[in-house]
C-alpha cells in the first residue's frame, strides 16, 4: 500500500467491555518491528513533524482522540483519531504531524522498523525535494 488508510479495525461488542485487535496481514499491512507510545501531551502541543525515509507505522488513538495531519509534497490531509477501533496506516515518506491530543489521550504506534536516526526527514523543504524526486 502506497496511500494512507483509515482503518476501521474488529470490534468485538461484549456487555463486559469491548476488545478491538489487529493483525497480520488481515488489518495490518507490515510485519511490527517496534511498538511505542505518546501520553501525557500537554494541551496545545505538536508531536513528530517530520517523515520517514522507509519507516512505516500504523498509529491507533487507544485513549482519547487526536489529530494526524499527513503531507504527501503537494497536499495535506487530516485524520481524526477519536475511536479506538480506528487505526491508520501511514506510508514511507509522507510528513506527519501529531496535533489536538485530548485529555489524557493515548497515542499507540507500530512499525516496520527499529528505531533508527537516519531514517528521519526533519526538514520540510527537504521532504519536498527528496519525495518530488520520485
Ligand atoms: P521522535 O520520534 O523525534 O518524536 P517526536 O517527533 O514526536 O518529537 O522521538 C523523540 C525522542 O525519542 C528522540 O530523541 C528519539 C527517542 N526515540 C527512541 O529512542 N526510540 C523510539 O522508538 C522513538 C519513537 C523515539
Amino acid at each position: 500500500m502506497d496511500k494512507p488508510v483509515l482503518i476501521t479495525l474488529p470490534k468485538i461488542v461484549d456487555p463486559r467491555g469491548n476488545l478491538s485487535f489487529y493483525e497480520y496481514p488481515n488489518q495490518l499491512p507490515f510485519e511490527i518491528l517496534r511498538t511505542y507510545w505518546v501520553y501525557d501531551v500537554p494541551g496545545g502541543e505538536i508531536r513528530g513533524s517530520h517523515a520517514f525515509k522507509e519507516q512505516q507505522e500504523f498509529i491507533i488513538a487507544l485513549s482519547g482522540s487526536f489529530d494526524v495531519v499527513l503531507h504527501d509534497g503537494i497536499k495535506e490531509e487530516r485524520f481524526s483519531l477519536n475511536r479506538s477501533y480506528y487505526g491508520l496506516y501511514i506510508p514511507k515518506m509522507y510528513w506527519r504531524r501529531l496535533e489536538n491530543f485530548s485529555t489524557n489521550s493515548l497515542a499507540l504506534i507500530v512499525s516496520d522498523k527499529l528505531y533508527n536516526n537516519e531514517d528521519y526527514v526533519r526538514d520540510f523543504e527537504e521532504f519536498k525535494i527528496l519525495v518530488n524526486e520520485k
